[in-house]
């Protein structure tokens, strides 16, 4: 069988490989020393498009529109620009089995890979509910959203069933980002998660109600408090209804499937050190073993400002540590040492004509301050949470770039808080004064 070595690998083809080939190419590397394995087909591309634009009914976001690094503001990587650095993508290839001692891996087609050095970027799966047996889980038309095949699977449900009934099981950023562009392409939606209010691993009671509201206000129906036990189908296998714990029965004729994710450290299990469900990276994102790098969503690293070891899910973290674990590399080939990764959580999602970002940390009392009226015609509010008489996180709905810039600045400063309610008032010039 063949045998290929190279220098750097890359196992996993998402965000984290573009951004470290980039800085890898900016660092410099010579044609043939860097490999990228990818199970997907194509170059790397921002994963966030597929829950957004891609969706769209009318001028949808395709490839190569949307690869590394345009998300951020970068140049974009098309295929070529590998070729022309002499980077090899190697697609539609899913590693199987990895060997951390002899510094192997093996394709699914037996095709095996040395190298020097390993940066693990396999990033997150999804979280299936046939994983706990959900009855009928498995019928047509059930969809799960984290690569491109499966966006372009729900595309084409989507047009197969125009007008018909979406149902959307989970309130988190699938939940959310998938009611609204089904909404958008006219189908009747309705969402349903257990908790008593959406987003609750970051939104606070007050920001969820807003969102509701203004779901609700587009025609959005919400079923908040149960989930989701079976699912019938018809003759030709297709979702018909769904079986919720309650008692109630939804018509569907499209389910959307987002209760979570899980990272993809299968491939290293027992020969690398793990926490927190990831693997275990110092601040260069260095793993337990010699050579071997872990990025994205599968590292959890020291978050030097809580001084605590956190995973993060999201894409700026993807695009960062990427770019940390290669300006890495390249500084201690060099003999010279760079700083530690010092990181402040950014997270974001759009829908509808809705924007927030959040950043720091979601923990402690919180502060409201705003317009948060979903009927208003242009909602703008946040939040402020405050720990130990400190602002630590922000989030803000509707922000101008500035605006955005301030909250970020805020949370990352953590300046003091004399008044909660004078901070109520104060609302985002408080961000804009620090
Ligand atoms: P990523 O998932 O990007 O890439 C992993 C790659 O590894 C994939 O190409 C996969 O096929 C490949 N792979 C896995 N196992 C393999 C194997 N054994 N062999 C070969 N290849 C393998 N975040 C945010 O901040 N804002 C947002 O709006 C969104 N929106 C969003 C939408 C959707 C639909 C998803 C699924 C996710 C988001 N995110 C997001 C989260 C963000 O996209 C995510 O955190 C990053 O993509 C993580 O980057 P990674 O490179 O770690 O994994
Ligand atoms: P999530 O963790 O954001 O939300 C999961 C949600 O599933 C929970 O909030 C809960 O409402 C729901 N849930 C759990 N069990 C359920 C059940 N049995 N029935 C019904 N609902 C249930 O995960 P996600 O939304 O699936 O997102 C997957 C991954 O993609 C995450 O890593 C996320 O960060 C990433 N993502 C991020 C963005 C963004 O940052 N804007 C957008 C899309 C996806």
């Amino acid at each position: 069988m063949a045998e290929k070595h190279f220098k750097y690998v890359i196992v996993g083809g998402g965000v984290s490989a573009g951004y470290a080939a980039r800085e890898f190419a900016k660092q410099g590397v010579k044609p043939g020393e860097l490999a990228i394995i990818s199970k997907e087909a194509v170059a790397p591309y921002e994963r966030p498009a597929l829950s957004k634009a891609y969706l769209f009914p009318e001028g949808a976001a395709r490839l190569p529109g949307f690869h590394v690094c345009v998300g951020s503001g970068g140049e974009r990587l098309l295929p070529e620009w590998y070729k022309e650095k002499g980077i090899e993508l190697i697609l539609s290839t899913e590693v199987v089995k990895a060997d951390l001692h002899s510094k192997t891996l093996r394709s699914a087609v037996g095709t095996t890979f040395t190298y020097d050095i390993l940066i693990i970027a396999t990033g997150s799966t999804v979280i299936r509910l046939s994983d706990f047996g959900v009855q009928g889980a498995d019928a047509k038309n059930i969809f799960y959203l984290r690569e491109i095949e499966d966006a372009d699977k729900l595309v084409e449900a989507i047009k197969a069933k125009k007008n018909g009934k979406a149902v959307i099981v989970g309130g988190g950023y699938i939940g959310l980002e998938l009611g609204a562009v089904m909404k958008i392409n006219n189908l009747d939606v309705t969402m349903v998660y257990p908790e008593p209010w959406c987003m609750p691993r970051l939104f606070t009671a007050g920001i969820a109600a807003f969102y509701e509201g203004y779901y609700a206000k587009k025609g959005i129906k919400i079923v908040k408090g149960t989930v989701a036990v079976g699912f019938d189908s018809d003759a030709d296998g297709e979702v018909k209804t769904v079986k919720l714990k309650d008692g109630r029965v939804l018509d569907a004729d499209i389910v959307v499937v987002g209760v979570g994710g899980r990272p993809l450290t299968t491939l290293f299990k027992g020969q690398v050190a793990e926490e927190k469900g990831g693997i275990k990276t110092d601040g260069f994102f260095k793993t337990s073993v010699p050579n071997v790098y872990a990025v994205g969503d599968v590292a959890t690293f020291p978050l030097k400002l809580y001084h605590e070891m956190r995973r993060v899910e999201h894409v700026d973290h993807a695009r960062k540590s990427a770019e940390q674990a290669a300006k890495a590399i390249k500084a201690s080939e060099e003999g010279k040492s760079i700083d530690e990764y010092d990181y402040l959580p950014y997270f974001y999602s759009r829908a509808f004509d809705l924007s927030w970002q959040f950043y720091g940390d979601n923990v402690g009392d919180t502060v409201m301050f705003g317009d948060s009226d979903p009927e208003s015609p242009k909602p703008k509010f946040g939040s402020y949470w405050i720990k130990d008489g400190k602002v630590v996180g922000a989030f803000l709905e509707g922000g101008t770039p500035e605006e955005n810039k301030a909250i970020a600045k805020v949370a990352g400063l953590h300046p003091p808080v004399g008044d909660v309610n004078q901070l109520a008032n104060e609302g985002l010039s408080f961000a804009a004064k620090v």
